[in-house]
């Protein structure tokens, strides 16, 4: 199998190309199917490595998939045939945490790997625990798995101690089937959220605030199923639109959903992109060297941690330095040593980085490390005088949908080799 990306760089990328669906967006809404015994139907679910994972635990725990030609998924539970979510399937992909609340809202049990952690962070999911046990579920964790158990969830007021999107998720799902009302406090206000919490009320649940930090469940007995169109990938359209800033071309992405980008944009500007948005079209043209920005990532609608990698490249070839600081997630920054290796100028302390940007990046043999550390050295490479080859691309697969595709369809020379 294919395990390298080689780039041959130097050339603005021009033209427009198609976002695809949110990868944050459709696996939670693969966990909702588990609330009911009706089918789900999502029509765009994306092709991506974290989604196979995810219908292969679904399939585990009772769930049946239909394909149509027009590429609609169809799942149905309609029974619960496990309820546990093994370590080889949780220990490749932390969301499989997401089956925690709807197994324990229908099903009463859930017993799943407790997840280990990870290249960015320690990533504790004690937020999620600590309000399952506030909705009544005796929580326990032993041999390394979280064992939940009740006979139904009682509704109640949940106050996060810090923002977790998919903590407010899990107990968005979990509270949609309990006894009364639930009040998530310091709810996640990302798009994602407001996604499942539409799709959820589509199902028949009750749900008010999503896409606000206060959100109010009503539970109710059941659920049924629903047909659902999920949002386009806000981090995959601010990376294609990075790919255009950092090689000065011209590009537009297509079926996007620029409200969901507000602090992506502005920032692109701020380092000297012209930024034109028309209905669902974004367009970004740099025909100047890029200039120097400050970054600050924060829950949304701050800017988004899942764009820090990508700005950092950007911000490797600005006029002038950047100091980038890193709220969300403790040791984020694995890809600065890459980039410096293509003759970056990057120091890292901590949460902070400081970038003094160079005239230009050299290719080089570089490894990805996460999935937004493998987009950014993609985006280098794409700049880069010479070739650049990025290993370990597997961490792309798990979130962007045939990237080397789009990006050679807007003028990039780069392929897959073994
Ligand atoms: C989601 O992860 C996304 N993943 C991440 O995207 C994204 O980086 C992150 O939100 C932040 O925006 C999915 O939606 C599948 P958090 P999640 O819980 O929910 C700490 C990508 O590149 N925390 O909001 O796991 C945690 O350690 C991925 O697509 C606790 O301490 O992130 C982190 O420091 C990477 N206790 C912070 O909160 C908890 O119980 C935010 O994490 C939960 C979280």
């Amino acid at each position: 199998m294919a395990t390298r990306l080689v780039i041959d760089g130097g050339r603005p990328l021009e033209g427009q190309v198609e976002v695809s669906a949110a990868k944050n967006a459709a696996l939670p809404a693969l966990c909702a199917a588990l609330l009911t015994a009706e089918p789900l139907t999502l029509d765009n679910v994306p092709s991506l490595a974290d989604v196979t994972t995810t219908r292969a635990l679904l399939e585990r725990l009772g769930g049946e998939f239909s394909d149509e030609p027009g590429g609609a998924t169809t799942v149905r539970v309609a029974r619960l045939a496990s309820h546990e979510a093994p370590y080889e399937l949780v220990s490749t992909m932390r969301a499989s945490v997401l089956v925690l609340g709807p197994l324990l809202a229908r099903g009463g049990v859930a017993r799943v790997a407790l997840p280990g952690g990870c290249a960015i962070g320690l990533r504790p999911i004690d937020q999620h625990l600590k309000g399952f046990q506030k909705l009544g579920a005796d929580i326990s964790i032993q041999n390394g798995y979280v064992e939940a158990r009740a006979s139904r969830l009682k509704g109640t007021l949940i106050t996060n101690d810090l923002v977790t999107v998919t903590g407010t998720e899990n107990l968005m799902m979990a509270a949609a089937l309990a006894e009364g009302t639930t009040v998530l406090v310091n709810a996640a206000r990302e798009p994602e959220v407001s996604d499942l919490a539409r799709l959820l009320v589509a199902m028949g649940a009750r749900i008010e605030g999503a896409g606000t930090a206060r959100i109010e469940i009503q539970g109710v007995p059941e659920i049924g199923g629903a047909r659902h169109r999920i949002i386009p990938d806000r981090i995959e359209t601010g990376t294609l639109l990075v790919a255009g800033a950092i090689t000065g071309g011209d590009v537009t992405v297509t079926g996007a959903a620029p409200r969901h980008l507000t602090t992506t944009l502005a920032k692109l500007e701020e380092c000297g992109a012209a930024i034109s948005v028309d209905g669902d079209r974004i367009r970004c043209v740099a025909r100047q060297r890029p200039r120097a920005a400050d970054i600050i990532t924060s829950p949304f609608p701050g800017f988004p941690t899942d764009m820090q990698a990508q700005f950092m490249a950007l911000l490797g070839v600005a006029d002038g330095t950047a100091k980038i600081t890193e709220t969300i997630f403790e040791n984020r920054f694995m890809h600065a040593a890459e980039l410096n290796r293509m003759g970056a100028r990057i120091e890292t302390d901590g949460s902070t980085a400081m970038v003094r940007g160079v005239p230009a990046y050299q290719g080089a043999p570089v490894m990805a490390t996460d999935l937004r550390a493998s987009a950014s050295l993609v985006l280098a490479g794409l700049a880069a005088h010479g070739t650049t080859e990025v290993s370990r691309v597997y961490h792309l697969d798990r979130g962007y949908e045939r990237l080397e595709d789009k990006l050679r369809s807007l003028g990039a020379r780069i392929q897959r080799a073994g």
